[in-house]
């Protein structure tokens, strides 16, 4: 079989699915088991495909079709301009999450130009957060911790891949994870996408959201478990004039704000994603 003929077939098994765009998921599947770009399969459509291929990408093109993520099976996701390796096992790196990240790296430009600072990610998961900020501010020593063994595994390959020196990760329990390292005061901003969806909601999430883990979304009965959780506990690990700052739901934004509030954060914000909802709260510690 050739590489159109396996692309229509490939388009016609993951064809029906409402989201996604299954031409260039054929592509892109195919490029990957053949190592080329996806150039080369636009431009030598005739050529013929092993058998050994076309029983693989049959069967991705199956897998997929089932709703199962196509970053999973590509292992790739671009995040900030950097290709993250990704697996089964850590949530695949939304693009709002780079509205965090921005204001972040604005931030550091701003108050802290080439100094060496410390940062704190907590819950790193494929490292979208910590290792952006790693890779685009050189100044800033980077910490990240979190609880699965996937995430440190992942973390440390995206480490390796964009060559950062600057950046420790840590498997734990939020903070528990640097307990004992000196770290109390030193940090300049800690960050945190934490898992914030309410336990109710996460059956009827998308289908491709149920494949990925349920420690990177589940936050408690009303998605808050870990903002009450942290919030408090920051103010231990955060230096003055410290910046905490979080990824939110979209409808959360009042009620953490209340709880930065009750634990005397100040000059409290809430940005916007290009939608117009609550995606990031940030404040300072006095
Ligand atoms: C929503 S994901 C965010 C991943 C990544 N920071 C991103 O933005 O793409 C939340 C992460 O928190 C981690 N996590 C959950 N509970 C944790 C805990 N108690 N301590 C540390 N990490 C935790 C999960 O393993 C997951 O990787």
């Amino acid at each position: 079989m050739d590489i159109n003929s396996l692309l229509k077939k490939g388009v016609e098994i993951i064809g029906e699915r409402k989201y996604g765009n299954p031409q260039l998921e054929a592509t892109l599947v195919l490029s990957k088991l053949l190592g080329v770009d996806k150039v080369y399969i636009y431009t030598h459509g005739k050529e013929k495909v092993s058998p050994s291929v076309k029983e693989k990408f049959i069967k991705l093109m199956e897998k997929r079709a089932t709703g199962y993520p196509i970053q999973y099976i590509l292992k790739e996701k671009e995040f900030m301009g950097l290709d993250f390796y990704i697996e089964e096992g850590v949530l695949v790196p939304r693009p709002d999450t780079e509205i965090l990240v921005e204001y972040i790296l604005n931030y550091i430009d701003e108050k802290y130009k080439n100094e060496p600072i410390n940062f704190l990610d907590l819950g790193f998961g494929s490292g979208a957060i910590a290792l952006s900020i790693a890779y685009y501010r050189r100044n800033v020593n980077v910490y990240g911790v979190d609880i699965g063994d996937i995430p440190l595994k992942v973390g440390y390959i995206n480490k390796d891949r964009f060559k950062l020196d600057n950046v420790k990760l840590y498997k734990g329990d939020l903070f528990q994870g640097i307990e004992g390292l000196g770290l109390e005061g030193k940090f300049h901003i800690i960050a945190s996408n934490p898992p914030y969806i309410p336990i109710e909601d996460i059956e009827m999430l998308q289908t491709e959201v149920k494949y990925e883990p349920l420690d990177a979304l589940a936050g408690g009965e009303d998605g808050l478990d870990y903002y009450r959780n942290i919030i408090p506990k920051a103010k231990d690990y955060l230096c003055p004039q410290g910046l905490l700052i979080f990824e939110i739901g979209y409808d959360q934004g009042k009620r953490i704000k209340n709880i930065l509030i009750e634990e005397g954060y100040k000059n409290i914000q809430i940005l916007k994603d290009l939608q117009g909802l609550d995606r990031v709260i940030l404040g300072i510690m006095e």
